[in-house]
């Protein structure tokens, strides 16, 4: 089929296109309108039906997979290798679900999961779906004060969590981390539900704490019935990092994601029931839920879940995997690539990798070189795409299952069906028509099926922080509505073929290692130690991770970092505030103290001065600096570096 017929298609009969998709999953009672749009910006999908995550995850592939593999686990971290057939991963939900209801979990309820990458982890969140619970998956790398404030925004009645995940061969505790967290937070959750992996003995707290074990061994025959949902019931909420210090929860629907994944399985990352699909994420990111847990199984896939480092015990690990369980499609991340650059090529060259249909790559820019060596190496179809957590699935990529398309490297491709992609020019909010210009990347609403629904209990912060209205035009002495564009605050230019080329964010997210940060977030934690007066945290690009953050403060005692030893005592001791209260995934790769930080005469820092000398860049007009000599001293730092 012509790709460009069917992207029209999806906008132009959006209706009549996705009540097709809608054909992908099973429905306990169909929809009875497609998309409501009457409230802008806000978008409904597939209203008035009901359905399942877990029952088209999991349930409907009992009639003709019972056996199959389903999840696979390998944890090259505590050499315990385990498959799961859709038989055994539906009695391991029921068994999860039947101790969240046994807990108290009641629908609409949360629950928020803090775990490594276990099975149990995933059995959570299915069970939450199955119960109709909207589950809140914290990445494990986060540390407490992360962790608290997302206890407060999400209120779980429970948590699920882990004593310990493991990393590089190292035992990293998570208990003392919840306690920490929990104490810190202002909501107690009622229970705790903790998987004991033997890894890291705890405390426990009475009356708060369950063991997973025991609750599990009581249930072995279980039966704890889909509940059917409506299609717009949120599924889950994840916490993502904008301008503002407070994490946003980005909220998803049911029914909408449930088609979206669906149809990504099938026109974007060319999965097929029966076959095994390996993202090698973390269930704490979006990728994670959409591409780990549910869309390959909704897709009737084996899941490869992996917990490890992608070069331990050597750099063969993942391509053993992939010869082994004959993965068809391949899910990574560019830092990952660059990583595996460092090694011996050989090791790429060990195993058979013809079943590989394409090696996916996403979540932060892919450049050329790195793409061109992966390609090389493998000697697969390399296949960048981007998208967002807010989106949940690609917004740009190559959809090769519709029709067949050469790869440009350094672009994730084309704007994937169901997305009206814009440049806008920043200045005017004119879109920019022409080839090879750049602008900012948005998507003109309604969202398709699948994108967040609102920010978790905030409907105002969805519009504000990335909505702009449009007023419509009067056409032929017609009125046209109003317009809504949403922003993906990324910049990006498209050339004449329709590929896309991401930029870089047009405001203070930064991605490291292809984990989403937020600058702000960082500051407020260097901000809470006792010396520091001020603080400006920018990503700077670096060779492997894509970019590091590098903190600037400005000490209210500027003794303490007077000689180098000093300052290298004080820096290890930010990186520590930042370790204990966000995680080490947040630690600055540099902390440098300066007597000033540029700012402008009203007060607004400019952090993208400091971007650009950091980065050898010209940081354009200074005129607007208040203080010179804060330029100054950054251009000395970066000189002496
Ligand atoms: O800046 C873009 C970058 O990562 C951001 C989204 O990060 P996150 O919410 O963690 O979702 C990741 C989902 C894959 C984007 O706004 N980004 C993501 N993918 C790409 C990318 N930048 C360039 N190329 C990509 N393929």
């Amino acid at each position: 089929m012509d790709y460009a017929d069917f992207h029209r298609r999806s906008l132009t009969e959006r209706d009549a296109f996705w009540s097709e998709q809608a054909q992908l999953v099973d429905w306990h009672t169909p929809p009875t309108q497609i998309c409501d749009y009457s409230n802008p910006p806000f978008a409904k999908w597939f209203v008035g039906g009901t359905t399942n995550l877990c029952h088209n995850a999991v349930d409907r592939h009992l009639a003709t997979r019972p056996d199959q593999a389903a999840l696979i686990f390998v944890s090259t971290e505590t050499g315990i290798e385990r498959t799961y057939s859709f038989r055994e991963l539906h009695a391991e939900v029921q068994r999860m679900a039947a101790t969240l209801l046994g807990l108290g979990v009641k629908q609409g309820d949360r629950v928020l999961i803090y775990m490594p990458m276990i099975p149990e982890a995933a059995f959570a969140m299915l069970a939450c779906a199955r119960i109709g619970a909207i589950h809140s998956v914290v990445f494990g790398g986060f540390a407490s004060v992360s962790l608290a404030s997302r206890i407060d925004d999400a209120e779980p009645t429970v948590i699920v969590s882990a004593d310990a995940g493991s990393r590089g061969g190292k035992v990293v505790a998570y208990k003392p981390l919840l306690d920490e967290a929990i104490k810190l937070a202002v909501h107690k959750p009622a229970k705790v539900l903790m998987v004991d992996r033997g890894l890291s003995p705890f405390d426990r707290v009475e009356g708060r704490d369950e063991d997973y074990a025991t609750w599990r061994d009581g249930q072995a025959d279980t039966v704890v019935p889909c509940a059917w949902l409506d299609s717009t019931h949120p599924s889950y909420t994840l916490y993502t990092s904008g301008t503002t210090g407070k994490p946003k929860g980005v909220q998803r629907d049911t029914g909408g994601y449930a088609v979206a994944l669906a149809a990504s399985m099938k026109y974007i990352y060319l999965g097929n029931a029966g076959e095994t699909y390996f993202s090698t994420s973390d269930i704490g990111w979006v990728v994670g839920h959409s591409y780990i847990v549910y869309g390959p199984l909704i897709a009737g896939m084996a899941t490869i879940m992996y917990e490890g480092l992608p070069i331990r015990p050597d750099a063969a690990i993942w391509w053993s995997l992939v010869e082994k369980y004959k993965v068809t499609s391949m899910f990574s991340a560019p830092t990952a690539v660059r990583v595996l650059k460092k090694q011996d090529p050989a090791a790429l060259k060990k195993h058979d990798l013809s079943s590989l249909r394409a090696l996916f790559l996403a979540g932060e820019p892919l450049d050329e070189p790195t793409a061109q060596w992966i390609s090389d190496a493998l000697g697969r179809p390399i296949i960048d795409n981007y998208w967002q957590t807010e989106t949940g699935w690609p917004i740009l990529s190559l959809c090769n299952g519709v029709e067949k398309a050469v790869s440009k490297f350094g672009s994730p491709g084309k704007a994937v069906y169901g997305y009206d992609v814009k440049l806008i020019d920043e200045g005017t909010g004119e879109e920019l028509k022409g080839a090879n210009q750049k602008g900012v990347v948005v998507i003109e609403g309604p969202l398709p099926p699948g994108c967040m629904q609102t920010v978790w209990r905030d409907d105002e912060r969805f519009v504000k922080t990335y909505w702009t209205r449009v007023r419509g035009k009067v056409v032929d002495g017609v009125q046209q509505p109003d317009r809504h564009l949403y922003s993906t605050f990324d910049w990006g230019v498209r050339d004449a073929d329709g590929y896309y080329f991401i930029l870089g964010r047009t405001d203070d997210v930064i991605n490291v290692a292809g984990h989403r940060l937020g600058t702000r977030e960082i500051e407020e934690s260097l901000s809470s130690h006792a010396s520091v007066a001020e603080v400006a945290v920018v990503g700077v690009a670096d060779q492997l991770k894509g970019q590091v953050a590098m903190a600037f403060v400005v000490l209210k005692d500027a003794s303490r970092a007077a000689t180098p030893e000093g300052a290298l005592a004080l820096e290890g001791e930010l990186m520590k505030v930042v370790d204990n209260q966000l995680g080490a995934v947040a630690r600055p790769s540099r902390v440098r103290f300066i007597s000033a930080l540029p700012k402008t005469r009203s007060g607004k820092m400019l952090r993208r001065v400091i971007q650009a000398i950091c980065e050898g860049r010209d940081p354009g007009d200074l005129s607007t600096v208040e203080d010179p000599t804060a330029v100054q001293q950054i251009r000395e730092l970066f000189a002496a570096r």
